[in-house]
């Protein structure tokens, strides 16, 4: 096994949490689906938005204040964004999970990031005049 795999975190240490957001959008950015998305709104350093999201999940697993933000203000204005979007940006968080870390911790931030994903699809896409949860692809607009 190569070193790179075997780094099995079970604590979400600042350099866990630096693995995971770096694994995690080198898959996004990759993902024929949710990459353009991804593109269209960062095309150029993906710095700041690396760093922003270490804060949010130091903020989100440890409590740590890091993030001071607003995700639904920010996710509103993505261009392209669609419900159906949002299982495979958890599909793809799972799996990016899954390798980094010891099952319960891989359970704690899928966890999370399950209940957040649900809070941002009702903030972006519920709408009181329609079923819900809605099974087809809707845009935003
Ligand atoms: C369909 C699924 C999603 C898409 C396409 C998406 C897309 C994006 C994009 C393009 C940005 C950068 C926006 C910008 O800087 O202009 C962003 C930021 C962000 N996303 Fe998502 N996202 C999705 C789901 C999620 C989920 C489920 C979470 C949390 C569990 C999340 C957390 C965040 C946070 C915290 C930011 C930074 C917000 C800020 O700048 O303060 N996203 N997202």
């Amino acid at each position: 096994m190569d070193a790179a795999k075997s780094a099995v975190f079970d604590h979400p240490s600042e350099n866990a949490i630096a693995r995971l957001v770096d694994e995690f959008y080198a898959r996004i950015r990759a993902d024929a689906v949710l990459g353009p998305v991804f593109t269209r709104a960062i095309p150029g350093d993906w710095g700041p938005h690396l760093a922003t999201m270490r804060n949010f999940w130091s903020s989100v697993m440890t409590a740590s204040g890091r993030y001071k933000g607003n995700p639904v203000a920010v996710h509103g204005r993505v261009d392209g964004i669609e419900l159906a979007m949002f299982d495979r940006w958890l599909a793809l968080f799972e799996a990016t999970c899954r390798e980094l870390f010891e099952p319960a911790l891989a359970v704690e931030f899928q966890a999370k990031a399950a209940r957040i994903a649900e809070s941002l699809k009702l903030a972006l896409f519920y709408r009181p005049d329609r079923p819900w949860p809605i099974e087809s692809p809707i845009d935003a607009s």
